[in-house]
């Protein structure tokens, strides 16, 4: 299984889908099967449910795709918070695709359907994150200035050659 991972407005789905027509393979974005199995909104399942209820779901819905058929997997930005989802994704190709925080604001700021965003400890959550999507990812690929046919390129050419990517191309990037 090939999964996507990385903060929200990274670009998970948009690139995941371009691989998976890319590579053949179906493409599933989590978050729209979470929305489809509770028939409700994203938003609308933070507001009745909080956000413990909707990883609840999320951890369903993901570990039960990834002990699925092949497919190119895109993962809501929060769903490696659940160690049962961490400990799932064990043995998966994983991608992370690393994006600033300064750069998802400006990306999707205002976005009302990603309750996340709008919490008040936002760069908390985010540095929280950092850490755990590089303990995870098999590889890492900053987004910024990149084209989805450029990140597409780079995850093809690392899947035929593991070795042709570093696992974490440049330091760091320094909290914003
Ligand atoms: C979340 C990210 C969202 C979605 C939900 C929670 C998060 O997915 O799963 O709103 O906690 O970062 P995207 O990363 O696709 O926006």
């Amino acid at each position: 299984m090939i999964v996507l991972i990385g903060f929200m407005g990274a670009g998970k789905t948009t690139v995941g889908r371009a691989l998976a027509d890319r590579l053949g393979l179906p493409f599933v974005d989590t978050d729209q099967i979470i929305e489809q199995a509770a028939g409700l909104t994203i938003a609308e399942i933070f507001e009745g449910y909080g956000e413990p209820g909707f990883r609840e779901l999320e951890a369903r819905v993901v570990t039960d795709r990834l002990a699925g058929p092949d497919a190119v997997l895109a993962l809501g930005g929060g769903a490696i918070t659940t160690e049962t989802v961490r400990r799932a994704l064990t043995g998966h190709q994983v991608v992370l695709l690393d994006i600033s925080l300064a750069d998802t604001l400006r990306r999707i700021g205002g976005d009302p359907g990603r309750p996340m965003l709008h919490r008040p400890d936002l760069a908390e959550i985010f540095a929280a994150r950092a850490g755990l999507y590089r303990e995870i990812a098999s590889v890492r690929l900053p987004v910024a200035g990149r084209s989805e046919v450029d990140l597409v390129e780079s995850i093809t050419t690392w899947l035929d050659d593991p070795a042709a990517l570093p696992l974490d191309p440049e330091p760091p990037e320094a909290p914003e």
